[in-house]
């Protein structure tokens, strides 16, 4: 099947950095963006270079060094922020500047004390004085979502009359929902005449925890630009997150019938040096990313992972640049797991004798959360007879440590290796027997 191929727009830089907590230095996010090029990101949203000293040093230094993205700079719709947008992208190799102006009767009235005729006037001015600069011109009428949609459809049309390249729709506040986004979207291909020669964009807040879900709607309703964030940062609860459009596109090419130029590898690299430089943590549970994304804890689930991984993984870690899954050793924990565990110590038992740790394990368990390897071997220790340790010392661990940056290393072809909290857990392919050499990379359609 053709899979249409989707722009991926990166405001870390710039939407992202709004986020509490995130602001970067010039050196902060000159290392972010070359870090966002390494991940194959399409345009890197350099900042907004009207709003301080720092953030015009900032898109004009990454403008000069990063040369295969498109470099955006965001300005509202005046001269005095078009000008020095442009003046802070102009050394791009491949230089875009976005404007962007309120449409909303919210904005227009509270906002900008503004008449729908004045917004139209000077959204169509503004691009074309943008259009002097630079072929490459994007507009955003912010609040898109709630604004009059026929009100919408004639300010997109005095845009694109005044040459913008790229119409993006911002869920400023996290409003809309996929069916009712992806209806917009629809609605405006329908209604702005010479649609067809520019690139509808997706912009959405998350608010409502609907970002991700929003973005897909437009683009199965035609748009070809996403504008996403990594980790999802972003004013309040965030804009839609990079991480997890990209990887629902690639698990489900068999729905989601696009694709991305990211490279796939370097999410959870990228997500690391954003959270290093910022020091903001994401949640432990949050897709893809998170400490716990490949985490598995209880004895089912953990049984199940070590028979095949197909049973409770819908992607490889590896594949997203996460070294290993991770077996959690903790009071749902089971037999499996704790005896595997037990054998890469360099311990055996027989079947009485690992209910009998079991249960002493399980006890424990409720008390600490997690079992650590010094926890078990006390545990061991404690056994009568002592166990009895295997002659053969135990496999050898695979598990590679994070590094920024580092690409991902190849793990020898015969053992598979999951970690509990404190230790590697490595696991021979023999011991699953189920197991394919075609199946290394798991995703389910492919
Ligand atoms: O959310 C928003 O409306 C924006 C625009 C500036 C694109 O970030
Ligand atoms: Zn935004």
């Amino acid at each position: 099947m053709e899979r249409a191929r989707i722009t991926v727009f990166d405001t870390t830089l710039r939407d992202g950095e709004q986020s509490p907590g995130c602001s970067m230095n010039v050196q902060e996010k000159l290392r972010m963006a070359h870090q966002l090029d390494r991940l194959g990101v399409d345009v890197i949203e350099a900042g907004f270079p009207i709003a301080s000293e720092g953030d015009f040093a900032a898109v004009q230094a990454i403008a000069a060094v990063v040369r295969r993205p498109i470099i955006a700079g965001l300005a509202r719709a005046c001269s005095t922020d078009i000008e020095r947008a442009w003046r802070a992208v102009h050394g791009a190799a491949r230089p875009r500047i976005h404007v962007f102006l309120a449409t909303s009767d919210i904005h227009l009235q509270y906002k900008l004390r503004m008449s729908r005729q004045q917004c139209l006037d000077q959204a169509a001015e503004s691009v074309r004085l943008a259009r002097t600069f630079c072929d490459d011109v994007e507009f955003s009428p912010e609040d898109g979502t709630r604004t009059d949609p026929e009100f919408l459809c004639q300010v997109l049309q005095s845009v694109v009359d005044a040459g913008a390249t790229t119409l993006n729709i911002p869920d400023t506040v996290g409003y809309t929902t996929p069916a009712e986004f992806g209806g917009l979207i629809r609605t405006i291909r329908r209604c702005v005449r010479g649609i067809e020669n520019v690139v509808i964009s997706a912009h959405c807040h998350n608010d409502l925890g609907l970002a991700v879900a929003n973005s897909l709607a437009a683009i199965e309703a035609g748009a070809r630009q996403v504008e996403c964030t990594i980790n999802g940062i972003g004013e309040r609860a965030g804009n839609a997150a990079l991480e997890e459009i990209v990887m629902a596109m690639r698990v489900r090419p068999d729905t989601l019938a696009y694709q991305t130029g990211i490279v796939t590898e370097q999410l959870f690299p990228t997500s690391q040096l954003l959270t290093e430089i910022t020091g903001v943590g994401v949640q432990p549970n949050k897709a893809i990313i998170g400490r716990n994304a490949f985490a598995h804890e209880a004895g089912i689930h953990q049984d199940g992972m070590l028979k095949n991984p197909l049973t409770y993984e819908i992607m490889t870690p590896q594949s997203v640049g996460v070294p290993d899954s991770t077996l959690i050793l903790g009071k749902h924990s089971g037999r499996h797991a704790l005896g595997l565990r037990c054998q890469q110590l360099g311990f055996t038992f027989d079947r009485w004798e690992l209910d009998d740790l079991y249960r002493r394990f399980v006890a424990l368990a409720d008390r600490v959360k997690k079992v650590d390897d010094h926890q078990l071997r006390e545990l061991i220790a404690g056994m009568k007879p002592p166990a009895q340790s295997v002659s053969s010392p135990p496999a050898k661990s695979v598990a590679v440590p994070t590094v920024i940056g580092a690409q991902q290393r190849k793990r020898p072809p015969q053992v598979r290796s999951l970690r509990s909290s404190s230790a590697s857990v490595t696991i021979p392919l023999n011991a699953m027997p189920e197991h394919r050499s075609d199946q290394d990379d798991y995703f389910w359609g492919v």
